[in-house]
């Protein structure tokens, strides 16, 4: 992957069910990567609800793991009830927001503009940066479209950025068929799709910033798949699901299976 740092993100989702549990899964995480060489290895990410945020962050101290908010409401302050700000997630210390993600887009319909809204929201915080997701459906991919599709995702979501802001986005490419099915995509899949998202960037914003952004992939990365993965040129590091919800399988993504 060029001179590109690569990028482990663990996305927890709607887990695990208590602050116990998470504080738990925090430990053993924390003490495997205690004496972890961290600067040298992958940037490692963790991306808790909401809530285990603050608790996340203190429990990972020390460890060089970040840690990430998995959305961001549309407002930034005042009457609207139940909503989260970017400000909010960013003063806590946290340092990444996902945003875009598959699930936000079809179960909470989420449009490229909600999106695009939220990135911007996150560039206005001085520490935040950003992993946009992108992906096509299976029918999508089926058809042929997964160029069109993740260059349109790439065009509305990125849509406004300044140069400077570009450099705090990662964007992550999961195949929608791919999440959660255990169906991973070939690491040829991968690295062609990769190699369709950078082309889209460079039409955007050039080629220098191609060859520098960070692209993860998300699907159904196990033990067991990742360093095929992560042979590919154009592969990045990766988005991991549910093998990021036990320290060992999420340990052994990062050290390379
Ligand atoms: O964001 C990561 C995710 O969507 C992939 O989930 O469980 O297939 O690794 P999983």
């Amino acid at each position: 992957s060029q001179n590109r740092r690569p990028i482990i993100a663990g996305n927890w989702k709607l887990n695990p069910a208590t602050i116990s549990e998470a504080e738990n899964l925090l430990k053993l995480i924390s003490g495997n990567f205690k004496n972890h060489r961290t600067l040298d290895g992958p940037e490692i990410v963790v991306f808790p609800p909401f809530p285990y945020l603050t608790t996340a962050i203190n429990e990972l101290d020390g460890t060089g793991i970040k840690v990430g908010a998995q959305n961001v409401g549309l407002e930034t302050k005042g009457a609207f009830t139940g909503e989260v700000a970017a400000s909010m997630i960013s003063s806590l210390g946290a340092s990444y927001v996902m945003l875009g993600h598959s699930e936000r887009r079809t179960l909470y319909k989420e449009s490229d503009s909600d999106i695009n809204a939220k990135v911007h929201l996150c560039m206005e915080q001085p520490n935040l940066n950003v992993i946009l997701c992108v992906g096509e459906t299976e029918e999508e991919y089926e058809s042929g479209l997964l160029k069109s599709v993740v260059d349109l995702q790439l065009k509305k979501g990125l849509m406004g950025l300044k140069k400077e802001d570009l450099k705090r986005i990662v964007v992550a490419y999961e195949p929608v068929w791919a999440i959660g099915t255990g169906k991973v995509a070939t690491s040829e899949q991968a690295q062609s799709a990769h190699i369709a998202v950078r082309g889209t960037l460079s039409d955007l914003f050039g080629v220098e910033y191609a060859n520098e952004v960070k692209i993860q992939y998300g699907g159904s990365v196990s033990p067991a798949s990742i360093d095929e993965l992560m042979q590919m040129p154009d592969v990045d590091g990766a988005l991991v699901g549910g093998a990021s919800l036990t320290a060992d399988s999420f340990t052994r993504i990062v050290d390379g299976g």
